[in-house]
């Protein structure tokens, strides 16, 4: 039982600079922690809802009603209340909302509650907060995810001169973290100089910190990262393998056709095109190939993607249970991008992971483009044993606060280890 002494809430501001929302709860015996929740701009509309304030403050951004959701009505019902476990909270939090999509008091109000009692919670018990989400499962062994990050941004996250939203690089998975983060370090700084060289300016960075020249297309971009991993001295597909988000929910037209760097394509069309990214380069993902709306195609997209490349569900299944459900029953895909706050609470993105996890689904744990510096998202990659993690690239302190708590937890794992050894 934990015991909820005190919570507090507090507009903080995120990557972009626009308001979130932090918690600070006491539990019983005198533990204060602190969390805060990230926020997407490439938001599938199936997500559960952010409160957002609306007006002219922060362009409507603004987190006070959020922030009144957890010091009100909240605090009310959960303040100075016993709980068995994350279950009992969350399912008391989602009564108390009533609604489908959390709309009332607000999913970043819930989410920082959730969170905050996963945090506490590991504290009371004097556990790695790792240790504690993988406690939360019927049966897992803490393991550090294979990195996937951000080389090239376009689309939402950069300022469409390319469709596709990221082009990432994934290591080697042989590789330690600290190897496969030196890896990506050499690619970042050679994609920079290939693409100051061949634009004549500093490439200007996305909102997750991918690099974003004027590609004037999507080969271009595939192109230039193949290039750049050459010119790092690796060998694409043996060192180094890509990936792609492709976020086509953003330039699918009303008809259902897509607007493909100019180009109007049918579904059939753009699954040609991305089978021959997946032909033409060693791809170890695509996700969002096709919008969240297009059930109809997405199980053609995975029968042609071959055995190597995972069709990576972000928009379509929003990491709702129901959702992915019903694309398993499609067999629309084989691979879930896991966001706690586009469910809303620990609990119920645990079984959006079970369910996945029961059909032989690969696992990307995912950050959002608004960040903030807390570093919950790596022990969770760590505690549910992510395939993969997916934070942003290399720079920004938001990013980077994942990456250092993972090289942290890497070094921890290795002092247990170590401790092992007669
Ligand atoms: P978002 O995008 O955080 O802006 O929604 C991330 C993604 O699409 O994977
Ligand atoms: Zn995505």
């Amino acid at each position: 039982m934990i015991r909820i002494e005190q919570l507090d809430g507090l507009e903080v501001l995120d990557s972009r600079g626009r308001p979130t929302v932090a918690a600070t709860m006491v539990v019983k015996p005198g533990v204060r922690v602190s969390i805060s929740v990230p926020s997407g701009a490439s938001i599938g509309k199936a997500e559960a809802q952010e409160l957002r304030d609306g007006g002219r403050r922060f362009g409507g951004f603004g987190c006070r009603a959020a922030i009144a959701s957890i010091l009100g009505p909240i605090s009310t019902a959960v303040a100075r209340e016993s709980f068995e476990n994350q279950e009992h909270l969350d399912t008391r939090l989602c009564e108390l909302d009533g609604s489908p999509n959390k709309s009332h008091l607000g999913a970043n109000a819930i989410l920082a509650v959730s969170l905050a009692f996963a945090r506490a919670a590991a504290k009371v018990r004097k556990q790695e907060l790792f240790d504690y989400f993988a406690s939360l499962l019927p049966e897992s062994r803490p393991a550090l995810p294979q990195l996937s990050v951000n080389l090239f941004s376009g689309g939402k996250h950069a300022f469409g001169q390319v469709s596709i939203q990221d082009l990432l690089v994934v290591p080697s998975k042989c590789l330690s973290i600290a190897d496969q983060l030196a890896v990506v370090y050499e690619v970042y700084q050679n994609a920079a100089a290939i693409a100051a060289k061949r634009y004549q300016s500093r490439a200007l960075t996305a909102d997750e910190g991918g690099l974003a020249p004027p590609f004037k297309t999507s080969a271009e971009m595939f192109e230039t990262a193949a290039e750049a991993v050459e010119a790092a001295g690796y060998q694409l597909g043996a060192d180094i393998r890509l990936a792609v988000d492709v976020a086509s929910s953003h330039f699918v037209q009303p008809h259902g056709s897509y607007r493909l760097d100019g180009q109007t394509l049918r579904p059939n069309e753009l699954i040609d095109c991305i089978a021959q990214w997946a032909e033409t380069y060693p791809l170890v993902s695509v996700e969002d190939g096709l919008s969240e709306d297009d059930w109809t195609h997405w199980p053609d997209l995975r029968k042609r993607l071959n055995d190597g490349t995972l069709t990576l569900a972000d928009d379509l299944t929003c990491t709702n249970p129901e959702r992915i459900r019903r694309a398993i029953d499609f067999a629309a895909a084989n691979a879930l991008l896991l966001k706690v706050n586009q469910i809303g609470t620990v609990s119920e993105a645990k079984n959006a992971y079970l369910i996945a996890r029961e059909a032989g689904w690969k696992i990307s744990v995912s950050a959002r483009s608004g960040e903030t510096e807390d570093d919950w998202l790596a022990d969770l990659a760590v505690g549910w044993n992510g395939d993969f993690i997916k934070v942003g690239s290399i720079t920004q302190s938001e990013r980077l606060s994942k990456y250092n708590r993972l090289l942290t937890i890497e070094h921890e794992f290795e002092s247990r280890f170590s401790r092992l050894q007669p």
